[in-house]
């Protein structure tokens, strides 16, 4: 027997599991995967976005060509590949993505009569990290964080997402109608939980775009804060051109103006959920 193999095991680090989910279109849910996973990464965390809307604007606003999109999300879901193959690695250290296409949006439908179809992201998860346990010659990291940018649907990808999940983290768009299908978005995630996943919970809601000009934005954050109470965030994200403009350049807001509001927010939000983390794990022990 080698000396290696008398060593103990190094303990497997597993990921915390957050989704970005709201059933609607265009509230900050991709903007807030990739800034959040940059500020993660920014302060150490080894953080793994999976692009799960098959329209890929993760992977895009990451800087990701649809030409180097050979495998994604959709090869792992069908079970193809192992989730770590579909890996690209960004600009940003420490952050990588797994990249969407379009085939995505067939992937109801074909995983339709499969047992275990609400399940096929958890299982790829949980054979993400530990690598080198098969294979001694492979230098895959160890992701601490996996971020799961959802589709804005109810659907079966965003199931799949919450049957993965540590907690859900939910953007509201600070405008008129922000809390109109939160509570569809609640019972949506209490049903995962009864059925799916025991474990889920809600880790907060973050509110997006906000406006200080615009008294109605104001009203938002009353009504949300009492509505959801502690559930929400003291960190607001305030509409930010510079938030807009970065994707286009195919970078996180952090590195494309680190200095500007949106940049300052984001890395606001990151150490808060990682304090939230804390006393999480404070809780459970
Ligand atoms: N804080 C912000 N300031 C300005 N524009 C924003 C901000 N957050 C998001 N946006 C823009 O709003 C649009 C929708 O955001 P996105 O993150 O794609 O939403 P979702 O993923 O929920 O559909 C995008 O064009 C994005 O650039
Ligand atoms: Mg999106």
């Amino acid at each position: 027997m080698t000396e290696a193999s008398l060593a103990p095991a190094a303990p497997r680090a597993v990921p915390r599991v957050l989704a970005l989910a709201n059933q609607k279109g265009g509230v900050g849910k991709t903007t807030t995967a990739i800034n959040l996973g940059t500020a993660l990464a920014a302060i150490g965390e080894t953080v793994l976005i999976i692009d799960l809307d098959p329209q890929g604007n993760a992977s895009t606003g990451l800087g990701i060509e649809r030409s180097r999109r050979r495998v994604s999300t959709y090869d792992v879901l069908t079970g193809e590949i192992e989730l770590r193959d579909a890996v690209l690695e960004t600009a940003v250290p420490r952050l990588h993505i797994a990249p969407s296409t379009l085939d995505l949006s067939g992937i109801e439908l074909e995983l339709a009569s499969q047992r275990d179809r609400a399940f096929r992201l958890r299982d790829a998860i949980r054979r993400l990290n530990g690598a080198a346990d098969s294979d001694p010659e492979r230098t895959d990291p160890e992701y601490t964080y996996v971020l799961i940018d959802c589709p804005p649907s109810l659907n079966l990808i965003t199931v799949n997402a919450m049957a993965a999940s540590n907690a859900i983290l939910v953007p509201l768009q600070c405008e008129f109608f922000a809390l109109e299908g939160l509570s569809q978005l609640l019972k949506t995630v209490e049903q995962v939980r009864t059925t799916l996943n025991p474990g889920l919970s809600i880790h907060g809601i973050v509110l997006t775009m906000f406006d200080a000009r615009n008294n109605l934005s104001t009203q938002v954050v009353d009504d949300v804060r009492q509505f959801m109470g502690e559930k929400v965030y003291e960190t607001i994200i305030p509409r930010n051109v510079r938030v807009s403009e970065a994707p286009s350049y195919g970078k996180p807001v952090l590195l494309y103006d680190l200095k500007c509001v949106g940049s300052q927010a984001y890395l606001r939000l990151a150490s808060e959920i990682i304090q939230r983390e804390r006393s999480l794990r404070v809780a459970a022990a």
